[in-house]
Parts: C-alpha cells; structure tokens; sequence
C-alpha cells in the first residue's frame, strides 16, 4: 500500500470553496415511460454553467422523472444526459457523485442517531481514497485525509449556518436544519453540479425564504450550476436564472422567469391543476 501520491484538486483546495469548474449540463431528448405512461417525452434543456435553473410543472408533470434520470436512478428511454464534455446516460449513481454530482434526497436518507458533522462526512466518502480496510488500520495518510475532510466538513456546516449545531444528532433538529443537512451532505461532495428535488417540500413559508436565500447564497458563493425541481412557482421565481417548465411529461416553456411566468400554455398548465 503506497500513500496518495499527489492530493486530488478537491484535497488541495480544501480551505476554500470553487474547487472546480461549474460545468453545464445538457439534457438531450430524453425520453421516459412507465408501461404506458409518457413520464417524460422529449424534454430537451440546457443548465449553462454556474447558472441556477429551475424545473417547474404541476404534479405528475415529470419532474422528479427527469431529477432521477439525471442522477442515474432511472434509465431514460431515449435520449442523453451530459455534464461537460462526459455522458452522464447510465451511469450509476455514485459514480456521479465521484465526477461531481451532487444531489438532495426527498426523503432525507439521514442517520437520525448520527450528529450533523457524522452526517456530513458520509456525503464526503465519495471523495475518500483510503478505502474502509486503511481507514480501520488507521495508517497516518488516512488520518491526515481524515482530518481535512473533517475540517472541510464543518467549514461546510458553517456556510450553512449549521456551525452551531455541528455536533448534534440531526434527530434532535427541526425539520427546516434537517433540510440543511441533507443540502450540506450534497455539497460536501464538492458538486460542480448540484441537483435538488423539491427542497422546500413540508417548509413554512419563513422556512422557505430562508432556504431560498441559502440556494442562491450557495450559487453566488460557489458559482456550481444548480438544478432545482421545485412544484411551487414562488419559490424559483425571485432566485433562478432559467425556468423549464414540464407539463404531462412534455417541456412547454423555457425561458427567464418573467418570460415563463407570463407565457399562457404555462399559466394555463398551472391553473388547471390549481382548479382540480
Ligand atoms: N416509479 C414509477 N412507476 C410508475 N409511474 C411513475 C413512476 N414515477 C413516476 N410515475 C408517473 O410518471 C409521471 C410523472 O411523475 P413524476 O416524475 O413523479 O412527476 P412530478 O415530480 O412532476 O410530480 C406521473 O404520471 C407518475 O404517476
Ligand atoms: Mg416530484
């Protein structure tokens, strides 16, 4: 066993944020069924890189279809999915994290019994060269990465105002910080994409400005390209750069959010569920 010759440009820049090139992601035709549902059909779009975009639409519309072909949950039927110059089209999971996708989890996948800080390190494992075999011998390279890791960990805790709690079980927090730590485990994989599902769902209103602020605090502050799903209009209105919206699987807007929020076919799409 030889010690990490050189650390990786995510170890080396571990005192500061921006540790890689915001890249965009482009989905390509992307075709989805489900027996004989059309969950997503046809739906092309562009994050431009460092840029903040939402995707938006009614229930059912297809979003959360498209958030899991992206992260590699589910494999579209037709159809690519690229971030940069590498096709990201089938690839597993946490091979993404490893090329710098970072996601949410709806249902914060967290260890309740774990503090904030354990829980965070999780998302860092990605990163983690040693495998479990060195970091149980304890060998003094893994240490070392242990110990940056950590301090990285809590430098991310910080940025989202997480500090004070870092040493909490996240079982013991509301749920708005639960949803801090699930948004700092994705970014402690050092995204240069980060996608989130939803990331207001089950917030209060103070709840949710306060997390919108944090999205766009996160784009300005690390300049990564972020997807954001989101149902609610409100919510990515005031902070995206970009809005695609889907409809019954089918992409019929995008554009600025003024443009989309005065577009008909999108104002037609929400009122109709609205009205149901
Ligand atoms: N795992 C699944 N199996 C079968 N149908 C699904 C599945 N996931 C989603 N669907 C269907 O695909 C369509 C799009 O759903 P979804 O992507 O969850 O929409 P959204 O996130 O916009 O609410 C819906 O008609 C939904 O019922
Ligand atoms: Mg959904």
């Amino acid at each position: 066993m030889t010690p990490p010759e050189s650390p990786t440009s995510t170890e080396a820049s571990a005192g500061g944020f921006a540790t890689r090139t915001p890249q965009e992601l482009r989905v390509e035709n992307v075709a989805l069924r489900f027996g004989g549902i059309r969950a997503l059909d046809d739906v092309s779009f562009t994050v431009a890189s460092g840029s903040l975009h939402a995707l938006i639409g009614p229930n059912g519309a297809g979003k959360s279809s498209c958030f899991n072909v992206i992260s590699g949950l589910y494999r579209a039927n037709a159809g690519r999915v690229l971030l940069g110059g590498t096709d990201l089209t089938g690839l597993a999971p946490h091979k993404l994290a490893g090329l710098g996708v970072g996601r949410s989890f709806q249902n914060a996948a967290l260890s309740p019994g774990s503090t904030v800080l354990d829980n965070v390190m999780l998302g860092r494992h990605a990163l983690t060269r040693g495998g479990f075999l060195e970091v149980g011998l304890r060998l003094p390279w893994t240490v070392r990465a242990e110990r940056r890791h950590s301090a990285r960990a809590r430098e991310i805790c910080d940025f989202l105002g997480l500090g004070p709690v870092a040493d909490v079980p996240v079982g013991a927090l509301p749920y708005g910080a639960v949803k801090r730590v699930d948004l700092a485990r994705a970014l402690a994989v050092e995204p240069v994409l980060l996608l989130l599902d939803e990331p207001a769902a089950g917030m209060n209103a103070s709840e949710t400005a306060e997390l919108a602020g944090t999205i766009s605090g996160i784009r300005a502050e690390l300049g990564i390209s972020i997807l954001l799903v989101e149902h609610d209009m409100g919510l990515v209105m005031g902070i995206a750069d970009r809005v695609t919206v889907l409809d019954f699987g089918r992409r019929i807007a995008d554009g600025t959010p003024a443009e989309v929020q005065s577009d008909p076919d999108v104002i037609k799409a929400y009122l109709g569920t609205e009205a149901a």
